[in-house]
């Protein structure tokens, strides 16, 4: 089979189309033929080698896929045929890929494999980000960084349903009219206004959740956007730069930051993660939530998908087609 291959970490020349053996699953496991493979800012940082607790290299990436099952390990209930979307720990930029078999769902109703493997990482992150971790409630202000990105268009969305006021920072026009689209109240091109200021200005005191993916100086300035007993969630660091806030400034503000990762919760809680999977699921079918659903790239050019990503021209989801 094909497959893409990270042969050291690097830049888009790092992705190489290799042949490989058709994997053959094991017990609790299944086979799914790939039909689409979702990519994942993540699997940029881990080409990179700048990943915390990444692959080391030579690996195959890929995070989530959609596809068929083509093959079955024994105990496992499910039967070649079903349409399914999975995370995994990796191997997902290829024709097949291994999976646990208790780690699958089916793909919502109405969905496009594509469009399905768009949803577990970013639909996950959003919703637990917003909800299981940085406890929304109806009428709060949310400040969401990256807000025509992958994550940031789901949150968006999860967010209007929750019946909150949104504030999104992007950095082109086309972006933050995607946002505003989606449900965003305040758009904020960060190129040209400071989003502390228009948060301040449209709220008391600031907003009472950030969901901040991005890092670095991004990470720092949203404390000034936080109300008193504001909460903060980081998820990641797409500058490259994890943020170092004051402590002492935390302290007298009596704001919380949090901290989330999906493969290690999933790990180590996998209802607090998984929980929300018949929800997300039925929101979807209902199109009461929509993947934003940018391109896909053949599996051949996933050197040009990632190029993509990274100048930041993708506006919600990327996936790979084998
Ligand atoms: N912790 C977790 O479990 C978890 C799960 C999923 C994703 N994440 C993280 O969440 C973030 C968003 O992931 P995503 O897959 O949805 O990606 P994405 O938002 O589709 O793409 C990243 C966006 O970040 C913004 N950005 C700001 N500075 C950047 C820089 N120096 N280089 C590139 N982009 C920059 C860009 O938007 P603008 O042009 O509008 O600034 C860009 O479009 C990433 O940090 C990712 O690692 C974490």
């Amino acid at each position: 089979m094909k497959a893409i291959q990270v042969e050291e970490y690097g830049g888009r020349d790092a992705l190489s189309v290799v042949a490989k053996d058709v994997p053959e699953p094991g017990d609790s496991e299944v086979r799914i033929e790939v039909k689409a493979a979702g990519i994942n800012f993540a699997d940029i940082m881990q080409r990179r080698g700048h990943y915390h607790g990444g692959p080391e290299a030579p690996y195959v990436p890929g995070l989530e896929v959609a596809g068929v099952v083509d093959a079955v390990g024994d105990g496992v209930g499910r039967s070649v045929g079903d349409e399914v979307v999975t995370m995994l720990g990796g191997g997902g930029y290829a024709e097949y890929a291994i999976a646990d078999a208790a780690g699958l769902f089916d793909v919502p109703e109405g969905l496009s494999f594509e469009e399905a493997a768009g949803f577990p990482v970013q639909f996950l992150t959003a919703r637990n980000c917003l909800h299981e971790w940085g406890g929304l409630e109806e009428g709060e202000a949310v400040l969401i960084h990256a807000a025509a990105g992958g994550v940031g268009t789901a949150a968006v969305q999860i967010a209007r349903e929750a019946g909150a006021e949104i504030f999104g920072t992007a950095s082109t026009p086309e972006k933050l009219e995607l946002a505003s689209s989606l449900g965003c109240d305040h758009p904020i091109n960060y190129e040209e206004e400071d989003f502390v200021e228009v948060v301040k200005e449209h709220t008391d005191y600031g907003a009472d959740l950030v969901l901040d993916g991005i890092g670095g100086e991004t990470t720092e300035r949203s404390l000034d956007a936080l109300k008193q007993f504001g909460r903060m969630v980081v998820y990641g660091a797409a500058s490259g730069r994890p943020g170092t806030p004051s402590t002492a400034d935390i302290l007298f503000a009596n704001q919380r930051i949090i901290g989330y990762h999906l493969g290690r919760a999933t790990q180590l809680k996998p209802m607090k993660v998984m929980g929300a999977v018949p929800e997300l699921t039925e929101l979807l079918s209902d199109r009461k939530l929509e993947v934003q659903f940018d391109r896909s790239f053949d599996l051949d050019d996933a050197a040009d998908a990632h190029e993509y990503i990274e100048g930041r021209e993708s506006m919600g989801k990327v996936v790979l087609v084998p």
